[in-house]
């Protein structure tokens, strides 16, 4: 008795975003759909598995070509990537078909093997997950009614059936399928449910990514970064500190608009990253950046941070100087720099310090400022 599986990888994966569909995508050190293959591997029940590709995404599966994977090109929508997928089976005729989406890489072996056992049974089974979340109807944003939940169930996949009758369901199916026990069921087959993991999700939207990472066991990453800046004083009537403007007897000199705290800051998030520093981002040979708000600097890094997967736990700013007296403009310098970063305020700590009369600082001769930024990747 032979089982084959059959995973279908052909869709355009529109709701995850991202530059290239999500199958394709890296997770936890390797490609969504080298997970899911590899859990398939390891399964064993199973002895052949075929996988539906999109024509489209040939450059992404020019290495699966070279392997043990029986091929077959997807069709407009899953159902007939489905039907492709078990006529490329045909010539092997096996006897069993699991049908698996591709965007579930977190499928416990453990479940193909369940699936595939209850075969031996049943002409079809599949896994479901009891739901047990109260069930609302809604409209427009309001809740219009519950749902008894009792007797209902999430489905998942694979989706196991015996060969020749899920063929044979697929050939005389008309129309939309949510999936393929809705095509078996409209043939008459009996589909037993396998209880299903919660782990098995499916990756649908963006934030999936990091939630399989996490069942992946991915750990959570936590990063240190500090910054530190200095800037000579020299003629002007105010200074820029942390996004907000003080009247002074001296301004800041600098490239751009001398801003020492929102610096250090900036390269407190750029050092976390392992990003270089504003420097590294903003040439200051670059004459766009003359006299800039360096409130630019900031939103790039943070915005980088989130790119990256990361959010800006905390922020802690000293700035070291005897004058301007920094403590009444504390409060707003926090809530400026917490607005450019998109943070809550009490995210960003900005306080300060005199050298008592020592060194540079000290003698009035300039501002220094250090941070530190901590980033979290959950
Ligand atoms: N699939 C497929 N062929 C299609 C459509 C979907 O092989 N024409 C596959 C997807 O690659 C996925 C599985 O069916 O592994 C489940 O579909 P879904 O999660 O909806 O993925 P996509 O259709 O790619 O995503 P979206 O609906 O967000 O575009
Ligand atoms: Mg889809």
């Amino acid at each position: 008795m032979t089982t084959a599986a059959l995973i279908v990888a052909a869709g355009r994966g529109e709701r995850a975003g991202g530059d290239v569909p999500k199958q394709w995508r890296p997770l936890a050190g390797k490609r969504v759909i080298d997970h899911t293959l590899d859990r398939f591997r390891a399964a064993a029940a199973v002895d052949r598995i075929a996988i539906v590709l999109s024509g489209a995404d040939r450059p992404h599966w020019q290495d699966l070509e070279d392997s043990d994977l029986v091929l077959a090109i997807g069709g407009t929508d899953r159902a007939a990537s489905v039907r492709n997928g078990l006529a490329a089976l045909n010539g092997m005729a096996p006897d069993r078909v699991l049908i698996h989406d591709a965007a579930r890489p977190c499928v416990p072996v453990a479940l193909i093997d369940a699936v595939a056992a209850a075969l031996g049974t049943y002409q079809a089974a599949a896994p479901g997950l009891p739901v047990t979340d109260a069930l609302w109807a809604g409209t427009d944003g309001t809740v219009t009614g519950t749902r008894d939940r009792s007797g209902l169930y999430a489905a998942q996949t694979p989706q196991g059936f015996h060969y020749d009758a899920i063929v044979a369901a697929h050939a005389a199916y008309e129309g939309p399928a949510a999936d393929d026990v809705e095509v078996a069921r409209a043939a008459g087959l009996r589909v037993a449910i396998v209880p299903g993991a919660a782990d098995n999700l499916k990756i649908t939207a963006p934030g999936d990514f990091v939630r399989a990472e996490r069942i992946l066991g991915m750990p959570m990453d936590i990063r240190t970064g500090t910054g530190f800046d200095v800037h000579r004083f020299g003629d002007g009537d105010h200074v820029t500190l942390c996004g907000v403007a003080i009247p002074h007897d001296r301004g800041l000199q600098g490239h751009s608009d001398a801003d020492v705290g929102m610096h250090a800051v900036t390269d407190a998030i750029y050092g976390a990253l392992a990003q270089g520093d504003i420097g590294r981002h903003f040439p200051p040979s670059d004459p766009q950046w003359k006299g800039a708000d360096s409130a630019v600097f900031l939103r790039h890094a943070a915005g980088l941070a989130r790119a990256s997967g990361y959010r800006v736990s905390n922020i802690d700013c000293t700035l070291i100087c005897e004058r301007p007296k920094i403590g009444p403009h504390a409060a707003a310098m926090q809530a400026r720099m917490a607005d450019i970063m998109d943070l809550e305020p009490d995210r960003v700590s900005v306080k300060a310090t005199t050298s008592e009369r020592l060194g540079f600082t000290g003698r009035g001769e300039g501002i220094a400022a250090q941070a530190v930024a901590t980033l979290v990747r959950p």
